[in-house]
């Protein structure tokens, strides 16, 4: 039992490493750090609005992001887990929506990523990595 756990944990530790890793510009936008807002505004709503109606009931809010692979006619990224890492900071992230461009974060997210700086930088890069969406609760 104990030596599965223990494999287990390094399969978690160990899998980003094995997964496609890229670059993307992050930005920030205070909008999605409203948690009464539905999901139903988002282009995520035929994926998440049944288990997750607002944007506080996801289980890392105020965790969020929208991500430029999430189109109108390809969802297939909603929901999914991210780690963003940028030379100061680092910050864990659920897709909820499209973005024109890289990742845009909530407002809290940003402060981590940005070793709380996150007025001072709009425009950050970072290292985006894919996670089990399990290691966001989903
Ligand atoms: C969108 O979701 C919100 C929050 O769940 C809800 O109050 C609102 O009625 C919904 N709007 C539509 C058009 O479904
Ligand atoms: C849909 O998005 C996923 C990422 O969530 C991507 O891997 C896939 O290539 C995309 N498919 C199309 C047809 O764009
Ligand atoms: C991002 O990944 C590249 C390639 O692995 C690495 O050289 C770079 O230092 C990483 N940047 C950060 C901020 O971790």
């Amino acid at each position: 039992m104990r030596s599965s756990t223990v494999a287990s944990v390094l399969v978690l530790m160990f899998s980003p490493i094995a997964l496609a890793q890229s670059t993307v510009s992050v930005i920030w936008n205070s909008d999605y750090d409203t948690s009464s807002t539905g999901m139903n505004t988002t282009t995520c709503a035929t994926v998440l609005d049944q288990s997750y109606p607002t944007f506080g009931a996801v289980p890392t809010f105020p965790y969020l992001a929208g991500a430029s692979f999430v189109t109108d006619s390809n969802t297939t990224g909603c929901g999914t887990c991210w780690s963003l890492v940028s030379d100061v900071g680092r910050t864990t992230v659920v897709v909820i929506n499209g973005a024109a461009d890289g990742f845009v974060i909530t407002e809290e997210a940003a402060n981590d990523l940005t070793g709380h700086h996150q007025f001072l930088w709009y425009n950050v890069q970072a290292n985006a990595t894919q996670l089990d969406a399990s290691v966001c609760g989903l």
